[in-house]
């Protein structure tokens, strides 16, 4: 397993291109199993997430090739609908191919995804909201086979706003019979994204930013061409760093208007920000003042997936901050490793106590999940003294090459790999 060695203490400076948003890509790729064709899309970073939903779509028969962040995808010797338990084992996003797949060839054979290190991660909403379109679900064990002859339009409710249950009965219900409305709907970007991109597939798909989407179905879809949004968790991932490190960074092709909670945030703690079109420029010297309590909540409040960054710089601010987690159960895998480091967290259930320390100190540190480990990164850049990262595939899965983007700005950050034993420099 590769390892990060990062010499702390330096700010990070200069300019940086932000990838494309990988939550976005993952089913945009899904949905391109609802048309028979040749799909192009663009600005899809180098992810293990992302190569292995393209595995997932080999598997299906899909030819799809992923060179300089475009997709070409060839859905037209697409001949199965049973996703391999391995495969989405790998990763629980595979979840997202149930409602095309359904949509496509009238069943669809996946196993449960199992939870993570953050939580349970269940997906009862996906087959509650499939199953109100007509679905059929037998569940043997882990399998779940879902059969439909047709799908029908339906009113569906989510008890919670889901994110992915919102994406997959979108899917689901663009080739069903008559209207469909999903209310109490996740209202992420993301899923706005989507929507434009089967929209421009022939979709007639309304409402995704707000809480209520309307899809009427319609008899088949037209292959196109796609640039998905970038990646809004790695452009905060990024602003937190430069802010960790009191140092002044010009973030480019971004989406401001998806990060208002965290710029607001970000202000509030003494850190300059300017926005200018998809330009963010970021900076502060010095020491960030605290936050009397932040809540991660559904979009547009303060996002889960930036919760564990902006803790690191919490850990680092005067005064005492409180971090309410209201997502994810398991989500602040984070804090023994900080402590490690020096910080001051005591976590009390679903809250995590942060009384701000003048220094963090290298370390040797273990990540836990994708976004725990992208805060250990920002730590070890802001710590006195040697960090090194371990596990850093948990980082792979949704920043591409974080050491190369990192040291762009001056980080210095590099990658060792023992398996060829040698240090891996950009
Ligand atoms: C998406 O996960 C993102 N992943 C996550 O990003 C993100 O943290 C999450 O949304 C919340 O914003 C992708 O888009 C690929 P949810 P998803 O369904 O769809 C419960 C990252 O770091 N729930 O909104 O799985 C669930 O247990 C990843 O990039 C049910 O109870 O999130 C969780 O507590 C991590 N039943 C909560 O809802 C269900 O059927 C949020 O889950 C589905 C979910």
């Amino acid at each position: 397993m590769d390892k990060l060695v990062i010499e702390g203490g330096k700010p990070l400076s200069g300019t940086i291109v932000i990838q494309g948003a990988k939550n976005a890509a993952l089913p945009i790729l899904a949905a391109c199993m609802l048309v028979e064709g040749k799909v192009t899309i663009d600005q899809v970073p180098k992810l293990l997430d992302i190569d292995v939903m393209l595995n997932i779509l080999r598997e299906l028969g899909c030819r799809a090739e992923h060179e300089d962040q475009t997709v070409l995808l060839d859905t037209s010797s697409l001949h199965s609908s049973h996703i391999p338990e391995a495969l989405m084992r790998q990763m629980r996003s595979s979840i997202f191919l149930m409602g095309p797949l359904l949509a496509r060839f009238g069943e669809v054979t996946i196993y449960q995804p199992g939870g993570c290190a953050i939580g349970e991660r269940k997906i009862d909403l996906h087959l509650s909201g499939l199953q109100a379109l007509g679905a059929e679900i037998e569940e043997d064990g882990s399998r779940i086979a879902c059969y439909a002859k047709k799908l029908r339009g339906a009113e569906i409710h989510l008890d919670f706003p889901s994110v992915g249950a919102t994406e997959n009965i979108m899917m689901a219900a663009v080739l069903a019979e008559g209207l469909t409305t999903i209310s109490n709907a996740a209202r992420e970007p993301e899923i706005q994204d989507l929507q434009h991109f089967l929209n421009r597939m022939g979709a007639k798909i309304i409402g995704a930013g707000t809480d209520t989407i309307t899809v009427e179905g319609v008899e088949r879809l037209t292959p196109c061409n796609y640039q998905v949004i970038p990646d809004r968790i790695v452009t905060g991932t990024v602003m937190v760093a430069a802010a960790a490190t009191r140092g002044q960074v010009t973030l480019l092709n971004t989406c401001p208007s998806h990060l208002t909670s965290l710029i607001h945030v970000l202000r509030r703690t003494g850190v300059q920000i300017a926005v200018d079109g998809d330009i963010i420029k970021v900076g502060t010297a010095s020491r960030p003042k605290s936050i009397d309590r932040i809540v991660t909540s559904p979009y547009p409040a303060f996002p889960t997936d930036l919760q564990s960054q902006i803790m690191v710089l919490l850990a680092l601010a005067d005064g005492v901050s409180i971090m309410k987690e209201t997502i994810f159960e398991g989500r602040f895998k984070h804090v023994d490793e900080l402590a490690r480091m020096g910080a001051d967290i005591r976590v009390d259930l679903s809250s995590a106590i942060v009384r701000g320390v003048s220094r963090l100190y290298g370390a040797t540190v273990e990540a836990t999940d994708l976004r725990a480990g992208a805060a250990l990164v920002i730590a070890g850049l802001a710590a006195q003294g040697k960090t090194v990262v371990e596990q850093v595939h948990h980082i792979d899965r949704g920043y591409d090459r974080i050491e190369e983007m990192l040291g762009r700005l001056g980080a210095r950050i590099t990658r060792f790999s023992p398996i060829t034993n040698n240090t891996i420099v950009p």
